[in-house]
C-alpha cells in the first residue's frame, strides 16, 4: 500500500473529535460558499462562479450532429445505448445522475429546518449543504448547455420514488447518516470516473473538455467535503456499515442507469469507495475543499 497524507474515509474516529469536526466543518463552509440566499436555494460564491462560466461561454468544434437522440433518451433510455454516439450516451448518463441528486434534495430541503429554525451546528451544517446541492444540479445544467443541449428539462421521477426520497430526511440519524454518507462517497467516485471520461470522450474537443472539468471541479470540491463531513455523523458501527453498504449501494443505483457499463468499470468504482482515502485527489482540490481532522496522518 502507497502511505499517503491522508487516512481512509473509514478510519475511526471519537465523538469528541467529530463534535470538533462539525465545528471546524461549519467555519469551512461559511466562507467556501458564502452567503446562503435561501430564497434561491444559492450561495454567493457559487452563483457568482457559475456567472463567471455563463459570461465566458465554450461550444463543441463539431456540434452534437443529433440531438434528437439526446432528448430522446434522456429522461428514459429508448434506444440500445450500445448504438448511440458516445458523446451523447455520456450526456444522457450526466443528466440521469445529476437528477437524482435533485430529486432528493428537493424532498430534503423542505423537510428539514430553514435557517432561522437551525439551532444547532449540524442543522445549520445540512441547511447550507443542500444548497450547494442546488448549485450542482446548476452546474449540471450549464454542462449540458456548454454542449449545446439548452433545452433540457428537470423532471420529477414517478410519485412513488419521489415520496420515498421526501421521507428519507425525516428518518431517525441511525438510519440516515449510513446511506447519506455512502451516496456522497459514491458522488465522488463517480465524478472521478467522469473526470477521466472527459478526457477519452472529449480529446478532440480542448475547450469543452477543459470547460467541463472546470464545472465539474466545482461539483466534487464539495462533493469531497461532503464526504467528511457526512461520514462525522458516524459512530464506529455506522462506519462499519457504510463499508459493508458501498457496494450493493453502488450496484443498485448505478444499474438504475443503462448507460453505465458502457462507459464505467463499475466494480472499479466499488473498489475505489471501499479505498477512499483523499490521496488520489489532485492538491489543487484539496486546498479549496475540507477533510475530517481523523482522516490526516
Ligand atoms: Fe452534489
Ligand atoms: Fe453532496
Amino acid at each position: 500500500m502507497v502511505s499517503g497524507k491522508y487516512l481512509s474515509v473509514f478510519s475511526p474516529a471519537t465523538a469528541q473529535q467529530r463534535q470538533q469536526n462539525f465545528e471546524n466543518y461549519w467555519v469551512f463552509t461559511q466562507q467556501h460558499g458564502g452567503e446562503l440566499f435561501e430564497a434561491d436555494k444559492d450561495l454567493a460564491k457559487k452563483r457568482a462562479k457559475l456567472q463567471y462560466f455563463k459570461d465566458s461561454p465554450v461550444s463543441l468544434r463539431k456540434p452534437l450532429a443529433d440531438t434528437d437522440a439526446f432528448y430522446r433518451n434522456y429522461i428514459k433510455m429508448q434506444d440500445d445505448p450500445g448504438k448511440l454516439e458516445r458523446l451523447t450516451l455520456m450526456l444522457t448518463a450526466i443528466y440521469k445522475f445529476a437528477r437524482h441528486e435533485w430529486v432528493g434534495i428537493k424532498g430534503a430541503w423542505d423537510a428539514v429546518p430553514d435557517m432561522a429554525n437551525s439551532h444547532s451546528v449540524e442543522d445549520k451544517i445540512s441547511r447550507v449543504h443542500l444548497a450547494e446541492e442546488f448549485c450542482h444540479v446548476r452546474l449540471f445544467d450549464e454542462m449540458l448547455r456548454t454542449c449545446g443541449l439548452d433545452n433540457v428539462e428537470w423532471v420529477p421521477l414517478g410519485p412513488i420514488k419521489e415520496k420515498i426520497y421526501q421521507q428519507f430526511p425525516k428518518f431517525p440519524g441511525f438510519l440516515m447518516d449510513t446511506p447519506a454518507f455512502v451516496t456522497e462517497l459514491m458522488g465522488v467516485t463517480f465524478y472521478r470516473h467522469l473526470d477521466r471520461l472527459f478526457d477519452d470522450i472529449l480529446a478532440d474537443e480542448p475547450e469543452v473538455k477543459e470547460r467541463l472539468k472546470a464545472l465539474l471541479d466545482e461539483i466534487t470540491i464539495d462533493e469531497v467535503a461532503h464526504v467528511g463531513q457526512r461520514r462525522n455523523f458516524i459512530g464506529p458501527v455506522g462506519t462499519k456499515v457504510s463499508y459493508w453498504l458501498v457496494k450493493p449501494f453502488y450496484t443498485l443505483f448505478f444499474n438504475d442507469i443503462p448507460e453505465i457499463k458502457h462507459l464505467f468499470d463499475l466494480q472499479q468504482m466499488i473498489k475505489d469507495g471501499q479505498a477512499f482515502d483523499f490521496n488520489e485527489l489532485p492538491e489543487s482540490m484539496i486546498e479549496r475543499s475540507w477533510i475530517p481532522s481523523y482522516c490526516k496522518a
